[in-house]
């Protein structure tokens, strides 16, 4: 009780592994001496991913799962128990972007927020953290673990933003979900706690239009993007400190969304 956990005594699930911010949180924790099972849809990523590990003094294993199935989910949690006994910490940052507006007047018409991108990326963001957390934590309560963590990544943008009725509904209700399983988790001992990042340097990033980035990073005072660097500060952050749940700490250069 109110130790400070040892970082070399993590052995964690991180979904989203493969690319970004999940890449970079795997990897830190590897080389801070923990032990990763790195979960991701893209095999070809996770693959790069175990190559650029080989060395460091942590352990880092792959398992390839979409979060979005709950069979796929459920496989990958008892898979990662297997080869580790126990799993202590979920790091939830698997996501994807599928910006586009409600409605949008075209020539002779109006076009319309199409229902298959809206789920996409409801789906993925908000179902899929609710799948892992379900599977994991019911681990964790099962094995009798001292004491676990649950991390979901949402966005600055979960406060509205023009173009992402999908996704910023995605990380609103993954805020509300890290509240929500903090009070119910806390009597087992086990934290929840978010970090909301502001535009991070990361593919994800790339994948949007010059214009759509600079409208965003004129609401940056620091008049910069973030790197995945400065995000994992604060997931060591939230680690380390087994005092901290139920908080978003977002780290975003004081952005005004
Ligand atoms: N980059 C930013 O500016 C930014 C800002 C705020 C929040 N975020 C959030 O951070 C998280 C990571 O984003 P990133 O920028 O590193 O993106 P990224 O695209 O580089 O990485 C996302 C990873 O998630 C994986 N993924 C997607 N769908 C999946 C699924 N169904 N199952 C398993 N894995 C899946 C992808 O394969 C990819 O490896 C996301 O939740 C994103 O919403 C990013």
């Amino acid at each position: 009780m109110g130790a400070m956990v040892n970082l070399c005594d993590v052995r964690a699930i991180v979904t989203g592994a493969a690319s970004g911010i999940g890449r970079q949180f795997s990897l830190q924790l590897v080389r801070s001496g923990a032990s990763v099972v790195a979960a991701d849809i893209d095999a070809d990523g996770l693959r790069t991913l175990a190559r650029e590990a080989q060395g460091i003094p942590g352990k880092l294993l792959t398992t390839q799962v979409d979060v979005t199935r709950e069979d796929e989910v459920k496989a990958a949690v008892e898979d990662a128990l297997a080869r580790f006994d126990r799993l202590d910490t979920l790091v939830n940052c698997a996501g994807v972007l599928r910006d586009g507006l409600l409605v949008a007047p075209e020539e002779q018409w109006v076009r319309k927020l199409p229902t298959a991108q809206w789920k996409a990326v409801i789906d993925t963001n908000l179902t899929g953290p609710y799948l892992m957390a379900r599977e994991v934590a019911a681990a964790m309560l099962r094995s009798g673990v001292g004491s676990g963590l649950v991390v979901n990544v949402s966005s600055v943008t979960s406060k509205g933003n023009p173009g992402q009725s999908n996704y910023s509904a995605s990380k609103a209700g993954l805020d509300a979900l890290t509240r929500t399983w903090a009070l119910e988790l806390a009597p087992h001992n086990i934290r929840v706690a978010g970090i909301a990042p502001g535009i991070t340097d990361t593919p994800m990033l790339a994948t949007m239009s010059a214009e759509q980035r600079e409208q965003l990073l004129a609401q940056v005072p620091l008049g910069r993007v973030g790197t995945t660097e400065e995000l994992w500060l604060a997931l060591e952050f939230i680690i380390k400190c087994d005092y901290f749940t139920a908080r978003v700490i977002e780290v975003d250069g004081g952005a005004t969304f």
